[in-house]
């Protein structure tokens, strides 16, 4: 199957500059902004019902009263007792909130699908061929770089042919585990996929589901991340039919259920749809189901705004998990707002595991060094361009620099 029909990549390229990716967005109005409700603050500080009001001594008899012996037996004689309970009292309270604190991390710990293990780098992945090729010294050295860390794999119907899914995704599975790591996919296949723009393709409905299942037969229950349809809802609105389309990846979600994936749909960028926007079509596409969503797929938005933006979906969704992608953020994002193949980006934060209450990970989603498309100078899209790899890297040294 060709890669990027000529659709996607001719003259038929819905990314111009009306397209909500080159907008630079200004920060959301308020009122898009959803009022922050602290859920668990009151819950973790009240008691429970039932429990003894405050300030009632356990065992003291009905009513109160206490026999005056047994007061003056408990009643402090001296000051310094009185400041030695008082210590105490302040060393148990710290106590008690450290163990608060402590479990509170386990349990965000324990949800985290990155947890406990190494990130899978695919020994077969562009860069790691591109390593071993006929480049130039800098474009090997820069491809080189790329390879040794972790990136996601792409899996789409041109290059996993329906058919061959299952088996290609478990032989990726079982190189992982036996490497004790774990493997992120990204599932890119959707039916009328990208909408005219640069990646334009994917399979017939029926067709799609059929791979998806494929997908998840070959995933069985290792440990997995799935990246689902990047794009597909924040771009919905520009499509034919939004409501088919959420409904699509809802139930190609389903389909995951049962296997021992962590997935999280795409959730846009800090600089595309409103957070409460980007919450409602989350919801209706069944991130329920999910661990939660991504944001900033092939983008290059600052990952503090990202895991603010993130936070505020979460929030609206009532606690969903989040990965950020950091392949090429590194620069942020250019002043033009371009996210095509633009000009002075650079790599960004290395993939890894967070302790933190949304952000389960920061993950190279995009596979530094792959083109968006046939855009500023690129080849098709996901297409090794041995130039955008070692600009990525040489913006990071510089960045690192500090120059
Ligand atoms: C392309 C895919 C590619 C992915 C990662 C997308 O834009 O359409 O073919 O695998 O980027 O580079």
């Amino acid at each position: 199957m060709p890669k990027d029909p000529a659709r996607g990549d001719g003259p038929v390229v819905r990314h111009d500059r009306d397209d909500a990716r080159y907008v630079r967005r200004g920060p959301e109005s308020p009122a898009a902004t959803p009022t922050a409700t602290p859920v668990d603050e009151p819950r973790a500080t009240a008691g429970t019902a039932g429990s003894p009001a405050v300030g009632t001594a356990a065992g003291a008899p009905p009513g109160g009263a206490v026999p005056a012996a047994k007061r003056a037996a408990r009643r402090p004689g001296r000051a310094v007792p009185i400041a030695l309970i008082a210590v105490a009292a302040l060393l148990l309270l710290a106590l008690a909130a450290f163990a608060t604190t402590l479990i509170v991390v386990s349990q965000q710990a324990e949800g985290n699908p990155f947890r406990d293990r190494a990130l899978f780098v695919d020994p077969d992945s562009n860069a790691a061929r591109a390593a071993e090729g006929s480049g130039s010294d800098e474009q090997r050295e820069a491809a080189a770089r790329i390879a040794a860390s972790p990136t996601a794999i792409w899996l789409t119907p041109e290059r996993v042919l329906p058919g061959t899914a299952s088996a290609t995704v478990a032989d990726t599975v079982a190189q992982a585990e036996a490497a004790g790591a774990l493997p992120v996919f990204v599932v890119y296949g959707i039916t009328d996929r990208d909408c005219g723009g640069f990646s334009s393709g994917g399979l017939p409905r029926d067709e799609y589901l059929d791979w998806v299942d494929e997908i998840a037969d070959g995933l069985g229950d290792r440990r997995s991340i799935v990246v689902l349809e990047p794009d597909s809802l924040a771009l919905a609105s520009e499509c034919p039919d939004p409501d088919a389309r959420t409904a699509l990846v809802r139930s190609a979600l389903a389909r995951f259920s049962g296997t021992g994936a962590a997935v999280y749909l795409d959730g846009g960028h800090s600089a595309w749809l409103p957070a409460a926007a980007m919450a409602e079509s989350l919801r209706a596409a069944g991130v329920d189901e999910a661990r939660g969503f991504a944001t900033n797929v092939s983008n290059a938005q600052a990952t503090d705004d990202e895991a603010a933006y993130a936070a505020r979906v979460s929030e609206a969704l009532g606690g969903a998990h989040a990965i950020i992608d950091t392949s090429r953020n590194g620069a942020g994002p250019p002043a033009d707002g371009e996210w095509c193949n633009a000009p002075g980006l650079a790599l960004g934060e290395e993939p890894h595991a967070l302790d933190d209450r949304v952000v389960d990970a920061v993950l190279w989603v995009k596979p530094p060094g792959e083109s968006d498309g046939t855009c500023n100078g690129g080849p098709p899209a996901g297409t090794w361009w041995p130039e955008q790899a070692v600009e990525l890297v040489a913006n990071a040294d510089r960045l690192a620099g500090g120059s």
